[in-house]
């Protein structure tokens, strides 16, 4: 099967969450993206900076890490959806990151449907070997044991693709 890494940014934990639930169900390497500054998960504001930095495309510069992604055979990619798109700190690492070929799955956590972010994140990634996707709604607060039982079933399927 070759590695399989997990990458993801989570601000309020439901992208974590479902990243740990993969992580143990595949026994995955996994990379949480920090970024240096990081936005207050309390503050109302949050929004306002979040989605303006979305909107805005910006690229925060990420914490350190020692993991080369580029070494895995499976990436297996997640954010929340933040203004209608993928999370900035997801942006700085596909940036960093020539995912070209690549064999990737996606998944995204929102409040809404998600529909439209999974679009502009499968569209970041046209020139990659897209395997799976799959979108959550706040999978931490609305059924958490559903949303847990979907990801191992999803994390499982890609994994069956790439033996294939
Ligand atoms: C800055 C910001 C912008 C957001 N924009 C959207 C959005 O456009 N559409 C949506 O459905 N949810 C949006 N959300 C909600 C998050 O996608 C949702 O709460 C997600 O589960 C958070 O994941 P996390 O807990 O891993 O950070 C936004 C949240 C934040 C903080």
């Amino acid at each position: 099967m070759g590695k399989v890494l997990v990458v993801y940014y989570s601000l309020t934990g439901n992208t974590k969450m479902i990243a740990e639930t993969i992580v143990e169900a595949i026994n995955s390497d996994v990379l949480e993206l920090k970024p240096v500054k990081e936005l207050d998960a309390e503050s109302g504001m949050r929004y306002f900076w979040g989605g303006f930095q979305a909107t805005m495309k910006k690229k925060p510069k990420l914490e350190e890490f020692d993991i080369n992604p580029l070494g895995y055979n499976l990436i297996i990619l997640g954010t929340p959806v933040w203004a209608w798109t993928f999370s900035p700190p997801i942006r700085s690492f596909l940036k960093k990151y020539d995912l070209t070929k690549k064999n990737i799955a996606l998944w995204v956590c929102a409040q809404g449907d998600g529909i439209k972010a999974m679009d502009r994140f499968k569209d970041a990634l046209k020139d990659a070997n897209i395997i799976g996707e799959v979108r959550f709604q706040e999978p931490k607060q609305n059924t958490p044991e559903n949303a847990k039982e979907r990801a191992v079933v999803w994390a499982n399927e890609i994994i069956q693709k790439i033996n294939n």
